[in-house]
């Protein structure tokens, strides 16, 4: 379930050809003005993270991931850093000491793929139905009462190809499935291919999203921050 071994030691460099804007994420949780601490599900290799102790140098972070390679390229960035822990956890068997005033995923474990004036939905890195409850569970209780729950917003997925910044061609596939989709990930480098990965993704409409999260807690409180890049929830219960 969304292991990124293979991906792990080209992942920044994807990343960072403009995949995702890391200067504007942390843009939008910085606006929610978080004092106590803040946890990221699926903190990957720590590019959101590094970004965010820079800006909030007192502020306790964790990050957790699934993925050994990835959280230990998070590890090296994120030594100079003292008030940053990780671990190397999976999200549904979470356990940390802390409740959280903030968590949030941005293409973490769980995002929202937003189509044009489409009804939002969830996509989620566990491709088992009952393991996805395992993993709200468990988030909630890491998350204090009132506290927020941001989860990205991300476009639509499509098959596409383009040069990324080292000269190597990234390339991704999308197949519809059952349950969601399966997503291949592909770099070559001229015509030799150097990584491929393979994520199968399940996905929930919006309505069974917000019964799922209902269920442990998360209350729908928002459709968009002031960047639109998370949809907020808050711990009700
Ligand atoms: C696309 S990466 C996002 C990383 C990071 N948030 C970023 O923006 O660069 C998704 C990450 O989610 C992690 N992940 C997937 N399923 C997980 C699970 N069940 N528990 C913890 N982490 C998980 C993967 O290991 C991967 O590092």
């Amino acid at each position: 379930m969304g292991d990124y071994t293979n991906m792990a030691g080209y992942y920044d460099v994807i990343m960072t050809s403009g995949y995702y804007d890391y200067a504007k994420i942390v843009d939008s949780l910085v606006a929610h003005q978080p004092q106590r601490n803040v946890l990221e599900i699926g903190c990957g290799t720590g590019l959101i993270l590094e970004e965010l102790a820079k800006r909030q140098p007192k502020l306790p972070i964790t990050g957790i991931d699934l993925t050994a390679p990835m959280l230990s390229i998070a590890q090296k960035r994120l030594a100079p850093f003292s008030t940053v822990s990780l671990s190397q956890q999976n999200i549904t068997e979470l356990v940390l000491d802390d409740k959280h005033e903030l968590a949030f995923s941005y293409g973490g474990v769980w995002y929202f793929v937003i189509d044009g004036d489409k009804e939002p939905f969830l996509v989620s890195h566990i491709a088992d139905e009952q393991a996805n409850h395992l993993g709200f569970e468990h988030l909630a209780k890491h998350i204090a009462l009132g506290g927020t729950l941001l989860l990205g917003i991300q476009g639509p997925h499509h098959d596409y190809e383009t040069v990324i910044s080292n000269g190597m061609k990234y390339s991704q596939k999308i197949d519809p499935t059952d349950i969601g989709f399966t997503k291949h990930y592909y770099l070559k480098e001229g015509d030799h291919k150097v990584m491929d990965q393979t994520v199968h993704y399940r996905t929930y409409t919006f309505a069974q999203a917000q019964e799922l999260m209902g269920t442990y807690g998360f209350e729908y409180v928002s459709a968009k921050d002031v960047n639109q890049l998370f949809l907020q929830f808050k711990k009700v219960k």
